[in-house]
């Protein structure tokens, strides 16, 4: 330590320092007898924090909050927006997955149900709340309803190309800065099912694909049971479905009872005891 060092300055601060020094005396009011802050008259007493909104489908629009939301890293994107595409097609009938060298692109059809233009844009839609079929608990590859919001954010992160074909025609996808599906018509209808084509940058792990491509899946026309819902999961799924009434309810599970109320107007205990129905149905 050198002899400049062994002092150090009271303005450096440490533990001792301005321990000698005089405190500083409050600030006295200006001359005119005017204070310029008086915390007895500017303070809000009552005070309200405001509410504020955030919807998460911000998170999809930036780097960050989308691979919070895909839950992979930003290299795994290209790959996840396939899957999930592919996903969805193998949960139907007739789907296949195959990459065309020439135009660059990833196509995946398949011969389900299809989807009309209405849906196009309701489903392949960033601004959307969680959407699914799927919450039924029937055999498939989905559960939750992200699986598009995820592979449209990536086309448009990525600065991709999407084309989904089905019954009203083909259409071009695109996502605006905020993230709204723009959609430009693209090509005749198809009779069956759905064709989907993805242009998008970055690496596409095969073998994840091959994966999702093993057992192409088949309708299952035939209710939900509800033995595939302890109470806990249940009792969430009424919640999901305030718009329903109790015996529409019912009626996803193949069972003919409940009343025409709101499914939101029946308390647990009624919640509880039409579980215990619908697992034990007539059969
Ligand atoms: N190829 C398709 N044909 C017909 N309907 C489809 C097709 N792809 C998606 N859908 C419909 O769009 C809905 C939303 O799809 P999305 O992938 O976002 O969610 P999900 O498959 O239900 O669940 P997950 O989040 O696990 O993927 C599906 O539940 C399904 O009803
Ligand atoms: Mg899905």
């Amino acid at each position: 330590m050198s002899a400049t060092q062994q002092k150090a300055p009271a303005a450096l601060g440490g533990a001792s320092a301005g321990r000698n020094q005089e405190r500083p005396k409050p600030t006295t009011p200006p001359a005119n007898g005017k204070r310029i802050f008086d915390p007895a008259t500017t303070a809000i007493k009552d005070h309200r924090p405001a509410e504020i909104e955030v919807s998460d489908t911000e998170e999809f629009l930036t780097a960050d909050g989308l691979t919070r939301k895909a839950g992979c890293t930003w290299f795994q994107l290209p790959t996840l927006c396939i899957k999930e595409i592919v996903d969805n097609s193998f949960d139907y009938p007739g789907a296949s997955y195959g990459y065309d060298e020439e135009t660059d692109e990833h196509i995946i059809t398949d011969e389900g149900p299809g989807i009309s233009k209405e849906d196009i844009r309701r489903l392949f839609n960033i601004r959307r709340p969680m959407t699914s079929t799927k919450r039924w608990r029937r055999a498939g590859r989905g559960a939750l309803g992200n699986g598009l919001r995820v592979a449209c954010a990536a086309v448009r992160a990525l600065h991709g190309q999407m084309t989904v074909a089905s019954r009203d025609g083909a259409f071009r996808l695109t996502f605006d800065e905020i993230g709204e599906t723009v959609m430009e018509p693209a090509g005749p209808p198809r009779d069956t099912g759905t064709e989907i084509r993805v242009r998008i940058d970055g690496k596409v792990d095969e073998d994840v694909i091959a994966d999702s491509t093993l057992v192409p899946g088949s309708i299952h026309d035939g209710p939900s049971n509800a033995w595939a819902f302890g109470m806990m999961a249940f009792r969430n799924i009424t919640r999901q479905c305030n718009h329903l009434t109790e015996r529409q309810f019912a009626a996803q599970f193949g069972v003919g009872i409940g009343r025409d109320i709101p499914l939101a107007k029946v308390p647990d205990e009624g919640i509880k005891k039409l579980h215990g129905q619908l697992k034990y149905k007539p059969p």
